[in-house]
C-alpha cells in the first residue's frame, strides 16, 4: 500500500481535508495530529475499519480504541446516557486532553471497545482533527499512531517509522503539544477514577466537579498486583531496544551513580544513554546525553519524552539511564510513561 502523505503543518487544508474524510468514510485508515499525540484513525462504527486498525498496529483486539468527536451534538448517538459529571467535564476540558469512559449505545459497534459494554470518547483539541472528525462522518476510532509496544508519535516521521505502507494516509501538522495521551477518567461506576493520568490533574478534575476522584490502584508504579482496568495499561509499553532503568532519589546521588554507571560502562565497552534535564545536563560526560528541558518547564519535558526514547532506538547504545522528573503537576502522567519504558525498572540512591 502507497500511503499517501498530507502537508498541514500550516493548519487544516480543505482539499487533503476533503480527500481524507472520503478515506475514512470508505473504511481506510489516515492518522493524524492531535494536541497530545499523533492518532491513527478509522470510522468508529465500522468493524472492518476497526480491525484494520488493530491490524496495521499489531495491536491486541481486547485493547479498546478511543472514540473521537467534534462536537457535542455528536456524543448521545455513542453512548447510553450522559451522566452529569460528563457534562461538567465537557464544558471545563474539551475540546482538549480528557477521554471519558461511559456507557456505549448499540451503535458503536464491540470491535471498537474491544468487546467492552463501555466506549471512550475524546473530543481533541486540535484544528486539523477536527476538521478531519467532522469530513469522515463524525466518529473517528484512534489509538496513538504507533506500532504496538513502542513509544506514542509525536511528529508525522515518527507514524511514518512504524506505519509507512500499511495505511491509506498520514496528515501531516507538525510536532504536537503536549507530547503524552490524554487523560482516562471512567464515569460508569459511582465515582469517577483515572484510569490513565496525562496533561489534565486530578486536582483539576476535582476542582471541576467538586468531588473528590480516584486514581487506578493498577496503573503502573501505584501497585504492583492490582490489574488496570484501561486494558492498554497492562501491556508494557514505549520500550526502547536498550536496557532503560530509571534513577531516582537525592539529586545529588542520582548524578553520582548515573556518571559511576557510564564510567564503569565506559570500561567495559558499554555505551549508556542519559536522559536528563537542562539543570544536570553538563554533570554528564562520556555517555550520549538527552536534555528533555528545565526542570521549570514540565511541559517541555512531557513533549520532549518519547521522542528521546525513539531516538535512542537508532543509537547503538545498550544502557540508558533516566532520572525521576517528579514535576508539580505533570510527573505522575510523565513517570507513568517513564516507569512502563523502563519495565518498572527503579534505582533508589
Ligand atoms: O491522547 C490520546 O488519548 C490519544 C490520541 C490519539 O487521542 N489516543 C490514545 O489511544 O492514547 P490509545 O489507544 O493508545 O490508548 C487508549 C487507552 C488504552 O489504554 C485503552 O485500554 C483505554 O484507553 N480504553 C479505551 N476504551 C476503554 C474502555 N471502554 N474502558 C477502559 N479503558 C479503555
Ligand atoms: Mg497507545
Amino acid at each position: 500500500m502507497n500511503t499517501l502523505l498530507f502537508d498541514m503543518t500550516g493548519g487544516p487544508d480543505p482539499d487533503g481535508i476533503r480527500q481524507a474524510g472520503t478515506i475514512i468514510r470508505q473504511g481506510g485508515l489516515v492518522a493524524f495530529p492531535t494536541e497530545t499525540v499523533y492518532g491513527l484513525g478509522g470510522d468508529a462504527l465500522r468493524a472492518d475499519a476497526s480491525k484494520k486498525i488493530y491490524a496495521a498496529k499489531g495491536r491486541p483486539s481486547d485493547n479498546p480504541l478511543i472514540v473521537h468527536i467534534a462536537d457535542m451534538a455528536h456524543l448521545p448517538a455513542i453512548v447510553s446516557g450522559i451522566p452529569d459529571s460528563a457534562r461538567v467535564l465537557a464544558q471545563h476540558f474539551w475540546p482538549g486532553p480528557l477521554t471519558m469512559i461511559l456507557h456505549k449505545s448499540a451503535l458503536v459497534p464491540k470491535a471498537t471497545t474491544g468487546g467492552l459494554e463501555t466506549v471512550a470518547v475524546r473530543m481533541p483539541d486540535h484544528p486539523v482533527a477536527l476538521a478531519l472528525i467532522r469530513s469522515g462522518g463524525g466518529y473517528i476510532a484512534a489509538p496513538s499512531a504507533n506500532a504496538s509496544g513502542r513509544p506514542s508519535p509525536t511528529r508525522a516521521s515518527h507514524v511514518m517509522e512504524d506505519l509507512n505502507g500499511r495505511i491509506d494516509a498520514v496528515i501531516d501538522g507538525g510536532s504536537v503539544a503536549i507530547g503524552l495521551e490524554s487523560t482516562i477518567v471512567d464515569l460508569t461506576e459511582d465515582h469517577p477514577v483515572i484510569l490513565r493520568p496525562g496533561f489534565i490533574s486530578r486536582e483539576m478534575l476535582q476542582q471541576a466537579l467538586g468531588t473528590d476522584v480516584g486514581i487506578d490502584p493498577g496503573i503502573a508504579g501505584i501497585s504492583a498486583d492490582a490489574r488496570p482496568k484501561a486494558p492498554g495499561m497492562k501491556y508494557r509499553h514505549y520500550a526502547p531496544k536498550a536496557d532503560l532503568a530509571v534513577v531516582e532519589g537525592d539529586r545529588e546521588k542520582v548524578i553520582a551513580l548515573i556518571r559511576e554507571k557510564t564510567v564503569s560502562n565506559l570500561q567495559a565497552g558499554i555505551k549508556t544513554g542519559i536522559i536528563t534535564c537542562l539543570e544536570d545536563a553538563a554533570d554528564y560526560t562520556g555517555g550520549v546525553v538527552r536534555t528533555l528541558g528545565s526542570l521549570r518547564d514540565e511541559q517541555q519535558i512531557a513533549a520532549g519524552l518519547f521522542a528521546v526514547l525513539r531516538e535512542f532506538d537508532q543509537l547503538d547504545v545498550t544502557q540508558i539511564y533516566s532520572e525521576a522528573f517528579d514535576t508539580p503537576q505533570l510527573g505522575q502522567a510523565i513517570m507513568n510513561r517513564l516507569l512502563k519504558a523502563a519495565g518498572g525498572k527503579v534505582i533508589h540512591v
